[in-house]
């Protein structure tokens, strides 16, 4: 099994270099090229994430790394090629930028494979695989550690195009999901390689409830010096979007007035509850329970009791002393 894994970041080693010098020699090499500058991406950040392509055929890369059944069948496996149902197994990529997906200590396990045009789907992504779990994985990490002797914080954004066009101005410490939710692993893995940690989402719909969803992931890992922000973009805007038109100083602004996690939970859950009634404060005093249940406990969520206390409670010591039991209990 340890040979298999040997030969399986091997192959997607080569496959990677093979995308990458396609963007040198491919007949249609030009359009690719265009697309990534009219991106504004420069040869050395295109380089530096490996970024390459494939043009538009069945065996693009299948002429290349096919060889006999079993050769394919590693192909299959490792989500580089389909079996189908013809004679032969075809390229899953076609016609895309490729941005290869590496894992913390930089062996290639995936990739997102983006069109040029407006084609759908717009990225098609390696399916899971023995090497490649998404749900993991952080696109970019690699890059960042790379980039970075000691990492302060990291943001984490949506895109493959976000993390890059970040580090194109100078903002090299971004990963990406890969998928919508951050998921518990993924903030594992964000928290033991920094204490501070801001999600910065697309301003729509589905990055606000990416946010939502990643707050309520990361409770159980905040601890007293680990700190979970959130930045709301305006809609229709992206990270890449933003930096390209505003630039670092601008978005690292942002950065530094992310919005604090308490702050997020409080807002959103008072939004939910008509205030002005004993009622409604009742119910908010009673919604926060789920969430504080999953803090470990901090100075933080001593903190956040009180507060709860004093603005929605009634203040008086018999109260925080029941509501802190019913946290506790779980009731
Ligand atoms: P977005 O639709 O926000 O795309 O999806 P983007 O990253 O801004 O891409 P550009 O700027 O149009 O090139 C965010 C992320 O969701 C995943 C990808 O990881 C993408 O980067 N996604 C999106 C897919 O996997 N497939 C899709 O078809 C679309
Ligand atoms: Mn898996
Ligand atoms: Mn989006
Ligand atoms: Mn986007
Ligand atoms: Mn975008």
């Amino acid at each position: 099994i340890y040979q298999q894994k040997q030969d399986d970041y091997e192959l997607m080693a080569q496959i990677s270099r093979f995308f990458q010098q396609q963007l040198k020699v491919s007949t249609d090499k030009d359009t690719a090229i265009k697309y990534l500058k009219g991106r504004g991406l420069s040869g050395e950040i295109v380089k530096r994430f490996g970024i390459g392509y494939i043009s538009d055929a069945w065996d693009g890369m299948m002429n290349s790394f096919s060889r006999n059944g079993q050769a394919n069948q590693q192909l299959i496996d490792l989500g580089m090629a389909v079996a189908g149902d013809k004679k032969r197994p075809y390229d899953r990529f076609r016609g895309r930028i490729m941005f290869p997906i590496s894992d913390k200590r930089g062996r290639v396990i995936g990739f997102g494979g983006r069109v040029l045009g407006d084609a759908k789907p717009k990225y098609l992504n390696s399916p899971e695989t023995r090497i490649y779990h998404k749900g993991q994985e952080l696109y970019g990490l690699h890059e960042a550690k790379q980039a970075n002797k000691k990492l302060k914080r990291l943001v984490v954004v949506e895109g493959y195009m976000d993390v890059v066009a970040l580090a194109q101005h100078g903002v090299d410490y971004a990963v990406a999901s890969l998928g919508t939710a951050t998921t518990f692993e993924q903030l594992q893995t964000l928290f033991r390689t920094v204490p501070n940690v801001v999600c910065c989402y697309d301003g729509d719909r589905a990055g606000r409830d990416a946010a939502w969803r990643a707050m309520d992931n990361a409770l159980p890992l905040i601890r007293d010096g680990f700190s979970l922000k959130f930045v709301f973009l305006p809609d229709g805007e992206d990270p890449d979007s933003l930096i390209r038109a505003q630039g670092q100083q601008a978005f690292e602004k942002i950065l530094d007035n992310a919005m604090p996690l308490s702050k997020f939970l409080f807002e959103q859950l008072m939004q939910q509850v008509d205030m002005s009634s004993l009622e409604g404060r009742a119910a908010l005093v009673e919604s926060f329970q789920p969430f504080l249940a999953k803090l470990p406990d901090s100075i933080l969520k001593d903190a956040m009791i009180n507060e709860i206390a004093n603005n929605f409670g009634t203040g008086s010591e018999q109260f925080l002393a029941k509501f802190t039991k019913h946290i506790k209990g779980g009731l």
